[in-house]
């Protein structure tokens, strides 16, 4: 008998279609093109198998997922199958009239994404003029409708300065949630880390920043706060650990473990076009491979951590010490720690240059 415990969690990646081009973009190098896109009636059948393989929730993302034209059929279908529905937006494409019909087809909670609290910089992070503007009014708009609401930054060199104030605006629309997420370096954040990589002296500020403000906002509004990778001690338990909870599905029926997971060279992926959800969760190749603690390397096999934090992040593991079978080199428990804090802080001491921005954009 399988000891395998049910997902979670789908992350649905509609579509890799966005208006805005983000540096740290978490979507892959290669975006998968608008012909390949999955069809409505096999999206039903991902929500369909994601309900039955014991999943509770699902968040509908991208891309911006707003670009599909079928986004309320999805979230109704969903829904209907007693899901518990999110739509991750940029806000860009999300009109009043859209975000009331979602709503009306049973969607329960909306994360907006902001770049920055100035929006000269902001909109230059984003590329795309006006974009901090419709984010605020969309979050608004979200609250004006009763619902749930979450707003998540993106922090990095150059917005840490102003995490204050992005707190204010997250209380400001009324969000019941602020996640405060830092780049992580792999993909489109690695292409772009010179120009990303924070300054010790900044993360200590908006540490001491977001600590006080969590204290001072308690009953007011949650804030989700994780300190950056290269700056920690203990590496993250990335997606809560591999196939444990969560799953994500591309726009072209590719489903993985995270969504960095394209990025491991020797590995192989299924397709829901070829094989059921539950089947890809319990049986496939990629979602063992580093499941559970018996693939574990030393030191993560024998230490006391292992069920805590999972050996860290496998793509991680990959960016930085050129294989994701070894251990997530963020812990200081772990050879070439000191090496990796090194390049941090040396990375944070360039000069930026211009950002390499994803190119492939997208509308309704
Ligand atoms: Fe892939 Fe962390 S992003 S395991």
């Amino acid at each position: 008998m399988s000891t395998i415990d049910p997902p979670f969690a789908l992350l649905a990646e509609l579509t890799h279609r966005c208006p805005l081009r983000c540096p740290y973009c978490s979507n892959p190098l290669e975006l998968v093109r608008r012909s390949q896109e999955l069809d409505t009636q096999t999206w039903q059948r991902v929500l369909d198998e994601t309900a039955h393989a014991g999943a509770l929730q699902v968040h509908f993302s991208g891309g911006e997922p707003t670009a599909r034209n079928d986004i309320e059929i999805l979230v109704a279908h969903a829904a209907k199958i007693g899901l518990y529905t999110n739509l991750i937006t940029s806000g860009i494409l999300a009109d009043d009239e859209l975000l009331a019909r979602l709503q009306l087809a049973g969607l329960d909670h909306v994360q907006v994404s902001i770049q920055d609290t100035n929006d000269i910089i902001g909109d230059r992070v984003a590329g795309y003029q006006g974009a901090q503007k419709i984010k605020r009014k969309v979050a608004q708009q979200v609250g004006q409708l009763g619902m749930a609401l979450t707003v998540n930054a993106v922090f990095h060199r150059q917005n840490m300065a102003r995490v204050s104030d992005v707190i204010d605006w997250a209380v400001d629309v009324n969000a019941q949630r602020l996640e405060i997420a830092n780049v992580q370096y792999y993909g489109w954040g690695l292409e772009n880390r010179r120009n990303l990589m924070p300054r010790l002296s900044q993360l200590e500020e908006m540490n001491r920043v977001v600590q006080d403000r969590i204290e001072a906002l308690k009953g007011i509004i949650v804030i989700d706060y994780v300190v950056p990778d290269y700056f920690a001690r203990r590496p993250k338990a990335c997606m809560n650990g591999w196939g444990r909870r969560f799953f994500n599905v591309m726009p072209n029926g590719v489903m993985i473990p995270c969504h960095a997971a394209q990025t491991i060279p020797d590995m192989e992926f299924e397709n829901v076009q070829d094989k059921s959800v539950g089947w890809i969760w319990q049986h496939s190749e990629a979602f063992n491979r580093f499941r559970g603690t018996a693939w574990m390397p030393e030191p993560c096999r024998s230490c006391d951590r292992r069920e805590i934090d999972w050996a860290g992040c496998r793509c991680q593991a990959l960016a930085l010490t050129g294989s994701a079978s070894n251990p997530d080199p963020v812990c200081d428990k772990v050879e070439g720690h000191a090496q990796i804090r090194e390049q941090a802080f040396s990375d944070s001491s360039l000069i930026g240059e211009k950002f390499v921005y994803r190119t492939f954009s997208g509308s309704r």
